[in-house]
């Protein structure tokens, strides 16, 4: 049985029984509310990609890293995930660590390349004071630089245990107040542009219910 980061054992057992990380993938595949919220964010990103004039192929990896960029928070723990209030420091650095978990549980998958890359950097900020690398500007992916716009979008959008839902406007003002500071400019503004249509399309498509 593997554990989280916390040492507590993982309660949901998969038919793959005690094979890391298929469990966790698993663990992965029952958290509804996780997997909506990242397939969303994979939507809105392979839309933004289209958008923003990049190849087909990576079009398709911003997908699937989008698809799997909150894995890790399988290792976080339900308590720290749906926990009402503000996260204390050892929490917040517990929660920190899930990009880089999500990259090892989809490396033990067997997936490599810039897909891990993206799982990895997705809570990277533009002026590189984001994790876990503190890469900034174009060092970052651009993959994980639309996610980041993505997830932050769909985050603020959606039902969250320590803040109140905002409104469409609400969070599109919030993406125009952290531009160029935690998101890439360039794609906050693609994402302005596109608003409507983007989430006419994305909101609630292939929901797991
Ligand atoms: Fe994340």
């Amino acid at each position: 049985m593997s554990c989280n980061l916390r040492g507590e054992k993982n309660q949901v057992v998969s038919p793959a029984g005690e094979m890391f990380p298929l469990n966790e993938l698993n663990q992965f595949i029952c958290n509804r509310q996780l997997c909506n919220h990242c397939l969303r964010v994979a939507n809105c990103a392979a839309f933004l990609a289209r958008i923003l004039g990049l190849m087909e192929d990576e079009g398709r990896t911003i997908y699937l890293a989008g698809l799997f960029h909150d894995i890790g928070k399988v290792r976080v723990g339900k308590t720290i995930l749906s926990k009402p209030s503000s996260l204390t420091i050892q929490e917040r650095e517990i929660m920190e660590k899930h990009p880089v978990c999500g990259a090892l549980i989809l490396l033990g998958l067997g997936l490599k390349g810039s897909l891990l890359s993206l799982v990895l950097h997705h809570h990277e900020r533009f002026d590189g004071n984001g994790y876990p690398a503190r890469l900034r500007g174009e060092e970052i992916p651009v993959g994980a630089r639309i996610l980041s716009v993505a997830d932050a979008y769909d985050a603020m959008t959606s039902p969250r245990s320590y803040s109140r839902v905002l409104s469409p406007e609400e969070a599109l003002d919030e993406l125009k107040r952290c531009k160029g500071t935690q998101f890439d400019p360039v794609v906050v503004e693609a994402f302005i542009a596109s608003h409507h249509y983007l989430t006419k399309r994305t909101d609630k498509r292939c929901l797991v219910r």
